[in-house]
């Protein structure tokens, strides 16, 4: 892992003894985390203990049961369902195992579309979508379908619309489980440049060694609860 600069920032994420169950049974259980201005945080854990049901609540996607979750300075607890889409419209970006670009939108059409849901003018929708392209490598897929990109190609356009619009949190759920490790060190290595670049947050859900050794810190879940912090050797 990467060591962390000593004077941390502010944080932008505060998670305190967050609480969910399903039918009874608990997922989460007391989980209290913070995660600060550039920092990439690997969640790690054994399939089902919990890992992207910690993501959706900390995205403001799934609600806790109970416990606190802050981001910047807004309790997420306090905002209806609307307040919780704008926030992360206006603040988070996110990315998937399985890509989740819009199947019948072109490469650069997914990357404007939080640009246009955040209300940027056209012109400087254009310039973004076209400087983002080619930061990530695809800008010779502009016009292509998702379904006409390669694997690590869609990841790249998923990267390019997590960051259009300028977030502080980028949440990544197992981003290269669907990618053979060539093309996953690839995204893991375009993940790190541009979250040094833009000062984003990472919160980076993975199986994968290699994945948490691009992040500064590792959270490792065992049943819904921090069984383990490791720190940047
Ligand atoms: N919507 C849901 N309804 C019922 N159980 C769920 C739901 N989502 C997740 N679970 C259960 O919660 C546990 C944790 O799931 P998840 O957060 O997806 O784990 P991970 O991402 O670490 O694999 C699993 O046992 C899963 O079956
Ligand atoms: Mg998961």
């Amino acid at each position: 892992m990467i060591a962390r600069p000593a004077d941390s920032p502010p944080p932008v994420l505060v998670a305190r003894d967050v609480a969910k169950s399903y039918a009874e049974r608990p997922v989460l259980r007391g989980v209290s985390l913070a995660l600060h201005a550039g920092e990439r945080l690997a969640l790690t854990g054994a399939s089902g203990s919990g890992k992207s049901t910690l993501l959706n609540c900390l995205g403001g996607v799934d609600r806790p049961d109970s416990g606190s979750i802050r981001f910047r300075n807004v309790a997420l607890e306090t905002l209806d369902a609307d307040g919780l889409t704008a926030l992360r419209r206006r603040d988070i970006g996110t990315i998937f195992q399985f890509f989740h670009l819009l199947p019948t939108l072109t490469a650069a059409e997914n990357v404007e579309l939080p640009l246009q849901l955040n209300g940027v003018a056209p012109a400087e929708r254009r310039d973004r979508v076209k400087a983002l392209l080619e930061r990530v490598g695809v800008a010779g897929r502009a016009t292509a379908l998702p379904a006409q990109l390669s694997g690590g190609e869609m990841q790249r356009v998923a990267i390019a619309r997590a960051l259009s619009h300028r977030p502080a949190l980028l949440l990544a759920d197992e981003p290269t489980g669907n990618l053979d490790s060539r093309h996953g060190a690839i995204i893991l290595e375009l993940l790190r440049e541009l979250t040094d670049e833009t000062g984003t947050a990472l919160l980076l859900v993975t199986h994968s060694a290699a994945a948490a050794r691009i992040c500064h810190r590792e959270i490792h879940l065992r049943d819904g609860q921090i069984g383990g912090q490791r720190d940047a050797d």
